[in-house]
């Protein structure tokens, strides 16, 4: 089966690396792309997101699977045109991708069907902001409503905090995405990221992971799209990830079926454990990125097989996906000036040193300028390995790290510190 996969970072990366190991793959196609997955991969040149050109190539090429792996694609409609047409795509519609496009659309849902969450009240003037304000203690959350590519969140702790960011967001800094404002109570306990592939009526739990969104040691500093991330997140066991499952997962599934906008593809669900349980803090529609390198690393099944039985509507037909006991770990090398402006173009060598040990590095901004492969993004390598603890894993990953020459790159080196830390003092 022909497969075009739509995206150009590290969770294409490994997705391409992963459908490439399945026997039913005859040709992948990437749009666009990028040195690593062009591997795997013919990479072309085509606007990911927009629905008209993807249903194009799609005919043109007898694509028989579109994998979506952002989430502009997403919301720009490519997951419907290609559904309309009776074309097979992996990415739920953008009526459904509201589930992360929207806070407020979540969040009212969560209200309807007893979904554990912050208390929240949704604004759409700073008058109304001002007065809800006074609903709430400090620290308090606010958010702009849309897509802010994860910079829409303001964690104020004091009042006057508060009322900068209400103003902030509503003189158009975040442009669309803050026409709307999302006030939330704060949640105290420890994140983890969980994950659930669904055909819109089955849903299987598809790992977990912990993510290090800051870009300082420690999680300190301004946030970024993750510097690293390990899996599984033991932080959320069994018991929990049965309670995430039972009251967040699956009445959000059945909720969105029955509301007429079945939601296909994967969910990730941003969690709090909190004293009182899992709480949902919000819904991505794609795979996580850097998450995704860390599932893919455990994945033992034929990920081709999984996303097509999702998208034909037969996952209640198959098995649960197996993902590997061994802990994954991914270490993210960026480029200097991440999360603010990147510097561009600073050479990489020794990727083959760093996998000579089983480690796999997978490319998420990079490009070649003649023969040299050149950082061409904030975020450029995700270094990954595989151990039997967060600690080996941890080790393994630095040592694959320490093998790479990125001069105008830097690292987080305390990736997984959480677990680490539990492991050593007998508490993981
Ligand atoms: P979001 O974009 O909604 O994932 O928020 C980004 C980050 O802000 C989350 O990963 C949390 O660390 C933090 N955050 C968001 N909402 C809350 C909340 N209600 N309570 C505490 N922290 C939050
Ligand atoms: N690593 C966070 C995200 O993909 O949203």
């Amino acid at each position: 089966m022909k497969v075009l996969l739509l995206g150009s970072g590290g969770r294409e990366h490994a997705l391409a690396w992963k459908l490439a190991q399945s026997p039913r793959l005859t040709k992948l196609y990437a749009a666009p792309g990028n040195p690593g997955i062009a591997e795997h991969a013919e990479c072309v040149a085509l606007d990911p997101a927009n629905p008209h050109a993807v249903l194009a190539f799609a005919r043109d090429m007898e694509v028989g699977l579109v994998v979506i792996g952002p989430e502009a694609p997403l919301v720009a409609g490519v997951g419907d045109l290609l559904r309309d047409n009776g074309v097979l795509v992996f990415g739920p519609d953008a009526t459904a991708a509201q589930l992360e496009g929207s806070k407020g659309f979540t969040k009212d849902l969560c209200t309807r069907e007893s979904i554990p969450t912050a208390a929240y009240a949704r604004v759409t003037d700073i008058a109304a902001a001002r007065a809800a304000l006074t609903g709430f203690g400090l620290p308090v959350v606010i958010k702009a409503d849309g897509l802010a590519a994860g910079k829409g969140v303001v964690i104020a702790m004091t009042a006057d905090e508060a009322d900068a960011a209400i103003v902030d967001m509503f003189d158009g800094s975040f442009g669309d995405a803050g026409t709307e404002v999302v006030i939330e109570e704060f949640l105290t306990g420890e994140e983890a990221s969980f994950f659930a592939i669904t055909d819109g009526t089955a849903v299987v739990p598809f790992g977990s992971a912990q993510d290090h969104k800051r870009v300082g040691e420690g999680d300190t500093g301004p946030n970024t799209g993750g510097m690293g991330a390990y899996s599984p997140a033991r932080v959320l066991t069994p018991e929990l990830e049965a309670r995430a499952m039972a009251e967040i997962v699956e009445p959000t599934v059945r909720a969105m079926a029955a509301a007429g906008m079945p939601y296909s593809g994967v969910l990730y669900a941003g969690l709090m454990l909190t004293a009182d349980g899992p709480k949902l803090i919000e819904y991505n529609a794609r795979f996580g990125d850097p998450e995704c390198q860390v599932l893919m690393m455990r994945l033992e099944d034929d990920l081709l097989d999984l996303l097509l039985k999702v998208a034909e509507g037969r996952l209640g037909e198959s098995t649960p996906p197996r993902l590997a006991d061994t802990v994954a770990l991914t270490v993210v090398m960026a480029a200097n000036g991440y999360p603010g402006t990147p510097e561009k173009g600073g050479a990489i060598s020794g990727i083959a040193g760093a996998e000579a040990h089983g480690a796999k590095v997978f490319h998420a901004g990079t490009a070649l300028a003649g023969d040299t492969l050149v950082a061409s993004g904030g975020r450029v390598l995700n270094v990954t390995a595989t151990g039997a603890s967060v600690a080996d894993a941890k080790t393994a990953a630095y040592r694959a790290v320490d093998a790479i020459a990125f001069p105008s790159g830097f690292c987080r080196r305390d990736i997984g510190w959480r677990e680490v830390e539990r492991e050593s003092n007998g508490t993981a």
